[in-house]
């Protein structure tokens, strides 16, 4: 098989095959050891992203002033805004809602679903369509204790350890505890979970889980997540404003959130939507490459919903903390930082450096297997050149070796397909990979109810920080927009049975700029960002899109 393969791979990764062809057997027999909570801690202070120090800002302005965050984060948090407020006629609305769900993705769908269910009137605005969102790209499933040998206390324990114990004990109470509830609600809606031929559901481990608990749509899971709330919304005939993006909230005259300024897309005309309350569902961060990572992410992922948060007041918390998954496609280029799920280590891949050694365990959480990599290809030199970077192998054909024949097409047919259409048959081959940017742990800092320290400000989804803590585990991410995103729909309709919205006002915006001068920063970025520009000599170079 490596002969033929000569086209794609270099003479270097050839060589490197075959040793890696020829340990395989007892690889796979082999078990690695955990590293110790001193190892992790020494290595992660080494080689995770995180902690490189020269590649964070302290922010002079807002409510989060004095703290780090990424330098591109600080300097879209630290931006103008894309208006001024004599731009926008606040007298003209275009919209009058109770709620308002900026982000059409797994946790904005949720929201709005049961927002409606509880007699409100909603509406969806996205500034892609309905379903373009990191749920859509999520692929190895979603956590929850439904099985008898586990529980929420035990799911509870994985999770606050995984995150470092920073999680806020009060949302990741709530995320474990109503997990089972989440499966049950989005099988009753009509996702395909794998399940074996009695109807129980088929679960399996994630890094730093101690029980089998990721339940699954093969390896396509958050699309069959995203295609069953995308059908919900448009049965339940629930608004959705698609191509038009938020570029400011609007307060009130009492501080209360009360709506956003919104801004189509195509004629970049600027709409007024007024509403009892608000909910940010803008998902993640991927798409800033931050520290020149490649990413996983959708197209959107540009931190819209921190920035609009930031700007009206609302705390961020733990925004200095981003996920690197561990194995991020490095190989071919086309598929360059495309998401290589957990699954394929869960059923049975594991992780080997250039001479055939397995290195680690491949199970570590995740911020863990990426600085181990990371180490592997850099300090050790035990990794391979690609067109892009560095890269490891993911021995694949393993996953068959232990698990029998078929599992692969079985279980992971979207990996499969992914790299078989560049005439890799990853039943066969291994497959290189090395860590891509892909999720955003910290956000905005809400209470268990889901409001912002804004009034009438909710948020739910990836823009949320401090469910999970300094790292989150594989599949509680979908459990969160499920969970949180439901949970945001029912408090913010709620809430708008009893809100009266005062006067508009975008005076906040004169304010911040106002801050940011006295601050002394003078710059000529503006925020939210809302879509990448991709510089095709350099692929991460993002530059202004609007
Ligand atoms: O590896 C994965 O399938 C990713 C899952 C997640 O981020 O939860």
């Amino acid at each position: 098989m490596v002969e033929k393969r000569t086209a794609i791979y270099t003479e270097e990764m050839l060589e490197s095959m075959k040793k890696v062809e020829a340990a395989r057997a007892a690889n796979a027999e082999f078990e690695p050891r955990r590293m110790t909570a001193e190892e992790k801690e020494t290595l992660l202070a080494t080689y995770h992203p995180d902690y490189k120090q020269s590649e964070f800002r302290v922010l002079e302005i807002g409510v989060n002033k004095g703290e780090k965050v990424p330098t591109e984060l600080a300097a879209l948090l630290q931006a103008n805004s894309r208006i001024t407020a004599d731009q926008v006629d606040l007298n003209k609305i275009d919209y009058d809602v109770d709620v308002l769900i900026i982000g059409g993705g797994g946790a904005g769908a949720s929201a709005a679903i049961e927002a409606h269910k509880n007699g409100a009137n909603v509406m969806i605005v996205t500034k892609l369509r309905i379903g373009d969102a990191n749920t859509m790209m999520a692929e190895g499933g979603i956590q929850a204790a439904d099985k008898p040998n586990d529980s929420p206390a035990i799911h509870y324990l994985d999770a606050f350890g995984g995150g470092h114990f920073a999680a806020k004990p009060e949302l990741l109470k709530k995320l474990v505890c109503d997990a089972p509830e989440a499966i049950q609600w989005l099988n009753d809606l009509g996702v395909e979970f794998d399940k074996m031929p009695d109807g129980t559901m088929v679960t399996t481990h994630g890094g730093g889980t101690s029980r089998k608990r990721m339940h699954a749509a093969k390896d396509y899971s958050g699309a069959e997540i995203m295609r069953t709330l995308r059908d919900e919304v448009l049965n339940r005939q629930i608004p959705v404003v698609d191509f038009t993006s938020a570029v400011e909230l609007i307060l009130d005259e009492n501080g209360k959130c009360a709506g956003a300024v919104l801004m189509n897309m195509e004629t970049r005309e600027l709409l007024v939507a007024r509403a009892k309350t608000v909910i940010l569902a803008t998902g993640g961060a991927g798409r800033l490459h931050y520290q020149g990572f490649p990413t996983s992410n959708h197209y959107g992922a540009t931190a819209d919903g921190l920035v609009l948060g930031y700007r009206v007041g609302a705390k961020l918390l733990y925004a200095d903390t981003l996920q690197y998954h561990p194995t991020g496609a490095a190989f071919p280029e086309q598929i360059y930082g495309a998401l290589v799920t957990e699954k394929v280590r869960s059923l049975g891949a594991k992780l080997v450096n250039k001479n055939g050694e397995v290195f680690m365990h491949p199970l570590e959480t995740r911020d863990v297997s990426a600085a181990s990599i990371i180490r592997e290809c850099t300090a050790r030199d035990n990794g391979l050149a690609t067109s892009d970077g560095l890269g490891l192998w993911l021995d694949t054909p393993m996953i068959e070796l232990k698990g029998g024949e078929g599992t692969i097409e079985k279980r992971i047919p979207a990996m499969m397909r992914m790299f078989g259409k560049y005439g890799i048959d990853i039943r066969k081959e291994p497959i290189l990979v090395y860590p891509t940017l892909h999720y955003q742990n910290g956000g905005l800092d809400i209470a268990a109810d889901g409001m912002t320290g804004v009034e009438n400000l909710y948020a739910a989804g990836e823009v949320v920080g401090g469910i999970h803590g300094r790292n989150r585990l594989m599949g509680n991410s979908l459990l969160d927009i499920i969970v949180f995103g439901r949970n945001a729909g029912q408090q913010a309709s709620e809430k708008a049975k009893s809100t009266e919205v005062g006067a508009l006002t975008l005076d906040h915006i004169a304010k911040f700029a106002a801050e940011a001068a006295e601050a002394g920063i003078a710059t000529e970025v503006v925020s939210p960002k809302l879509l990448p520009v991709y510089d095709h000599g350099n692929k991460n170079v993002v530059k202004e899109a609007f």
